[in-house]
């Protein structure tokens, strides 16, 4: 039986989990390519680290080492960061490799460039670990957008921040303490910053831009939030509103522009996105014929990414050189999207009150904090009096404690 032989760069969670499953799944793999998978070579970055790795893996701080070998087939990529990883996977391809990448900020800026070249090569690019972890949202994008107009997609797109989120409600823990047990979990970055600021998800949903709309939105025109301004008072305060903290990132077509945000939203309990807990991630995509669907599972964590990268091994070695399929979606243009539009907000450090005899204010809910009913242009006038303020959509049915007594009483008339 031939052999696939295959080379890691990276040996961090992801990489380590790409090189346990293909030891411990060696018959399904066999099932699915009939080939055996053999790990040849692994790029690591500190030698002097302990790693349970078998004698015969070429084990080297060198790409060249690994670029250099005769007969490599796929080379997997979990490292972080644009450079080296973009070089590196771009000489993979001229070599004639596939690849398989976990590197959404790399792949976020190049890959349709890698793609591009891939296809050149006669040779295909796996980037299901780059969003989602364990949930196979780029395949099923892919399947959809063979008949299907993507007009939105929406999702909990970050495992450690909805894992904090998660751990401040329910166990009480600090912002601090939550995020020390994700990084122990496997489920933060090597330098967690891109986690709590709102980037990591921000890459995410530049790659399922690409594939979605065939284009991204320009940098400068997303809002892009972390969790970091969330407080321990807040979440207390929204749970006994019947309402959680989620950090989501949406995106979304209209009048032939993208529109983009990465921000904490709040959602109540009819909405989707309320029960997805801990390091779980959620992609919610809506499109002309199928109206909604969500895909949810396991956002972070050493073997649902590891799941998905060999997953894409099993894919580009039964159709080798398929074209990722992304192409201009068709505009849907709706009208009740106006920024004159009411919704929900929970707004804090609310210290000026402006009497827009359109927004509805909830009594004070703690110190300076409200939940408002109030549009886009009503909420830009409220920051231009309010410097300090911060603001939640809220996502879901809500309703003011004023218009409840007010629906009550015209019940009982
Ligand atoms: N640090 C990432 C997360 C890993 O928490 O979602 C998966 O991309």
């Amino acid at each position: 039986m031939s052999i696939i032989k295959v080379a890691l760069l990276g040996f961090g969670t992801v990489g380590e989990g790409v090189y346990r499953t293909i030891q411990s799944h060696q018959e399904e793999l066999r099932a699915a390519i009939g080939k055996n998978v053999e790990v040849v070579a692994i790029l690591i970055k500190n030698k002097e680290k302990k790693r349970a790795i078998d004698s015969e893996v070429l084990i080297t701080t060198d790409f060249e080492d690994i670029i250099g070998l005769p007969d490599l087939d796929v080379v997997f990529e979990a490292i972080v960061e644009k450079e080296p990883s973009f070089t590196y996977l771009k000489r993979a391809l001229l070599k004639g490799c596939h690849i398989i990448t976990a590197n959404k900020e790399m792949f976020s800026h190049h890959g349709k460039e890698l793609i591009e070249l891939a296809a050149e090569q006669q040779v295909s690019v796996g980037f299901e670990a780059t969003v989602a972890g364990g949930v196979p949202i780029i395949q099923t994008l892919q399947q959809l957008l063979k008949i299907n107009n993507v007009s939105a997609i929406q999702g909990i797109l970050n495992g450690t921040s909805n894992f904090i989120l998660t751990e401040m409600r329910e166990k009480k823990q600090t912002f601090i303490e939550a995020l020390k047990l994700a990084q122990q979990n496997g489920y933060a970055e090597a330098d967690p910053g891109n986690d709590i600021n709102g980037c990591d998800a921000y890459f995410k949903l530049m790659v399922l831009s690409g594939i979605a709309f065939g284009e991204q939105p320009e940098l400068s025109c997303v809002k892009i939030n972390g969790i970091t301004d969330i407080t321990i008072e807040q979440i207390e305060l929204a749970d006994k509103l019947g309402l959680r903290f989620k950090h989501i990132a949406s995106i979304d077509r209209k009048e032939d522009r993208l529109h983009a945000t990465v921000i904490p939203t709040l959602v109540s309990k009819a909405h989707p996105f309320y029960h997805v807990e801990g390091v779980e991630n959620a992609v919610n995509v809506r499109t002309d014929l199928i109206g909604s669907i969500t895909l949810q599972g396991p956002g972070a964590g050493m073997f649902p990414t590891a799941s998905a990268m060999v997953e894409d091994l099993v894919q580009v070695l039964q159709s080798p050189a398929t074209e990722v399929k992304s192409r201009k979606q068709k505009t849907v243009v709706k009208k009740d999207e106006q920024t004159h539009a009411t919704s929900y907000w929970l707004v804090c450090k609310l210290k000026k009150r402006l009497s827009l005899n359109s927004i509805s204010y909830s009594d004070q809910l703690s110190e300076e904090v409200y939940a408002i009913k109030a549009s886009k242009d009503q909420l830009v006038k409220l920051y231009e009096q309010n410097a300090d303020l911060i603001t939640y959509p809220i996502l879901g049915t809500f309703e003011l404690e004023s218009e409840r007594k007010e629906a009550t009483l015209l019940l009982t008339r």
